[in-house]
């Protein structure tokens, strides 16, 4: 073991909260698909951390729009102006339903954000309740993991923040049933992420819509993670031919820096007056360069039409690896490059087993393993991933065949 890993390991262990299941592996370099860690192992990452690093690791637009920000100004109170947060604004807007855009430095901010507004917006006719999915995820603030209806999320926490009803996803009678007169919003991953990559329905969405509209509630999209090109579209609610009051955002919003951000309707966001809300950090300067060059690569690059052509491509290898291997997986499912294999049984060892052979991939909720490469990744880092993939899936269901 080199130097530098002891000395990481022991400064964690003396140091740092231990509030992660964190690998023996302390990563120093990224570039594109890749990392290296500190014994000079090469990792291929088809994980791209929690979606963050949707533009690969140091994208070069990004390290060039960082280095000149860093140069001229990097922070700015928010009682200034400053360009990038108004052309990042201006990005988001456009791409996206014309809202107005509150900057934050994270997913779960956004999602608080979008709580406190949901709440304010209604506040006059005492409406604050927000119906949310069981399975979802928001975040880890108490707003946040009381909208997020897992409840191993919010063990040790109470009392909770008062005010969520959770209803099972997919299902618009249930939705439609939980709302009374008190409701303000319903909140929504279009594609669940941590809840294992599970997609919402056309009638579904359409029909939450049509609920919102008929019912005066706030429809809020919680695009932390499914946002951003992940699906071959900017923002996944845009397959599906409607559009929200509110969106969140947040993950690789920033390239690999820290950003989020809230995004509503005009009319919904003058309700957040001076004084309502404010994040000291959101919208610098910095994070909003960075953010700007990630739309500029998305663009420039063509990346939502790789995220479909390179999704499409994995969907289909992968399905054939599930015909191979019918006692190991049971369902692939996604939409552009936001991909969950469902395995008949826990999914931690085969992702063990993947990082043994230096390839990055994540299980969640127990059996799905995450496949979530950046958007510009190429068939070949896919075939090598894929063949990685395969090899221990053939182990491991030769360990089966051999338990019988
Ligand atoms: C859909 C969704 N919303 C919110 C969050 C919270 O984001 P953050 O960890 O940046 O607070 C996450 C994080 O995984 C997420 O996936």
């Amino acid at each position: 073991m080199k130097d530098i890993t002891r000395e990481t390991f022991e400064l964690f262990t003396r140091y740092v909260v231990p509030n992660y299941n964190r690998n023996p592996i302390v990563m120093t370099k990224g570039k594109g698909v890749h990392l290296w860690d500190s014994e000079g192992r090469k990792y291929l990452d088809l994980f791209s951390g929690w979606a963050v690093s949707g533009l690969g690791h140091c994208h070069p637009r990004v390290v060039k729009a960082l280095k000149k920000q860093a140069r001229t100004l990097q922070h700015v109170p928010n009682v200034y102006y400053s360009l990038p947060q108004g052309r990042l604004a201006q990005l988001i807007s456009e791409k996206s339903f014309g809202g107005q855009c509150f900057f934050c430095n994270s997913g779960a901010e956004a999602n608080e954000a979008a709580i406190k507004l949901a709440r304010l917006y209604h506040s006059s006719q005492d409406r604050y309740k927000i119906i949310t999915m069981h399975n979802s995820f928001h975040g880890r603030t108490i707003a946040t993991i009381t909208a997020t209806a897992q409840p191993k999320y919010q063990k040790g926490f109470a009392p909770l923040l008062e005010g969520f009803t959770y209803v099972p996803f997919n299902d618009l009678d249930a939705a439609r049933q939980a709302v009374d007169k008190e409701t303000c919003a319903i909140m929504i991953e279009p594609i669940q992420g941590e809840g294992g990559i599970n997609i919402v329905t056309r009638e579904y969405l359409q029909g939450l819509r049509r609920l919102c509209d008929e019912r005066k509630l706030l429809l809020i999209l919680d695009e932390v993670q499914c946002g951003m090109g992940r699906t071959g579209k900017y923002f996944a609610y845009q397959h599906y031919d409607i559009s929200p009051d509110i969106m969140t955002l947040a993950k690789s919003l920033g390239g690999g820096t820290a950003i989020g951000a809230m995004v509503a309707r005009p009319e919904v966001a003058k309700c957040l007056v001076p004084g309502t809300h404010a994040s000291t950090f959101g919208g610098n300067p910095l994070a909003c360069a960075a953010s700007i060059a990630v739309f500029e690569t998305i663009d420039k690059e063509g990346l939502l039409e790789n995220a479909v052509r390179m999704g499409n491509y994995s969907l289909e290898r992968l399905r054939s690896l599930q015909e191979r291997f019918p006692q190991q997986i049971k369902e692939v499912r996604g939409v552009g490059l936001m991909i969950g294999i469902e395995l008949q049984k826990e999914g931690s060892q085969l992702v063990r087993m993947c990082l043994d052979r230096r390839l990055i991939l994540n299980c969640t909720h127990e059996k799905v393993i995450r496949f979530m490469p950046p958007l510009g990744v190429s068939q070949s880092h896919l075939d090598k991933g894929i063949a990685i993939l395969e090899e221990v899936l053939g182990e491991l269901d030769g360990g089966a065949t051999l338990r019988k």
